[in-house]
């Protein structure tokens, strides 16, 4: 299935079902269970304290891509990727990709300036790593948790690919 039949727009009410069953993880992957808990909670923290939003790539009714962010409560400029995921069935078309460009796109529209565009990613996840070295995203080890590193884009307001979620 080709890139133009996704549809890349924010959560809706009518998505939380699929989102709170969302099946992104490999089995004996505990980083990839990770992602996928943060996704499914992800509806019932909205609203919460911890300023979630959620963004979701669909195809037609069916929710194949489920981004889940936050702007950084103390850095303006920060926005972290808590979890992204692409349905099982829906792999390695550039869904997450395409995601990832997105939140982007979005949140430098949105603050006008520089953004960065954080994210902790498990040293053995080599889909996640893989696709943010083809987005030259930079990485370090976590001073925080040992076995992830620190991941961190820039996104520019101008950027070419500045394309951002449908309402
Ligand atoms: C990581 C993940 C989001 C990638 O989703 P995806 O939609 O399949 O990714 P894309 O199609 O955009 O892939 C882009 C690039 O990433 C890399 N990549 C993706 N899957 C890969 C795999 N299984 N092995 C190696 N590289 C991979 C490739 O470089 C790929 O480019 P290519 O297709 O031209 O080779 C998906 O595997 C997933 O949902 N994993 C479980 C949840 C998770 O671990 N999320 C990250 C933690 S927050």
């Amino acid at each position: 299935m080709g890139d133009r039949e996704y549809l890349y727009r924010f959560y809706r009410d009518e998505d939380q079902s699929q989102v709170e069953a969302f099946r992104c993880a490999a089995r004996r992957r505990p980083w990839e269970a990770k992602a996928q808990v943060v996704i499914r909670e992800a509806p019932s923290c909205l609203g919460t304290e911890e300023g979630n939003e959620i963004f979701v790539a669909v195809a037609g009714d069916l929710v194949v891509g489920v981004v889940v962010c936050a702007p950084d409560p103390f850095e303006p400029n920060t926005v972290w990727i808590k979890s992204l995921g692409t349905h099982v069935d829906y792999k390695k078309q550039g869904i997450a990709t395409n995601m990832k460009f997105r939140v982007m796109g979005e949140f430098a529209l949105r603050t006008g300036s520089a953004v960065a565009v954080v994210s902790e990613v498990h040293k053995y996840n080599i889909p996640m790593l893989r696709l943010n070295d083809k987005l030259e995203v930079s990485r370090a080890p976590s001073t925080e948790h040992g076995k992830y590193f620190d991941c961190v884009i820039q996104a520019e307001p101008d950027i070419e690919t500045q394309n951002n979620f449908h309402s």
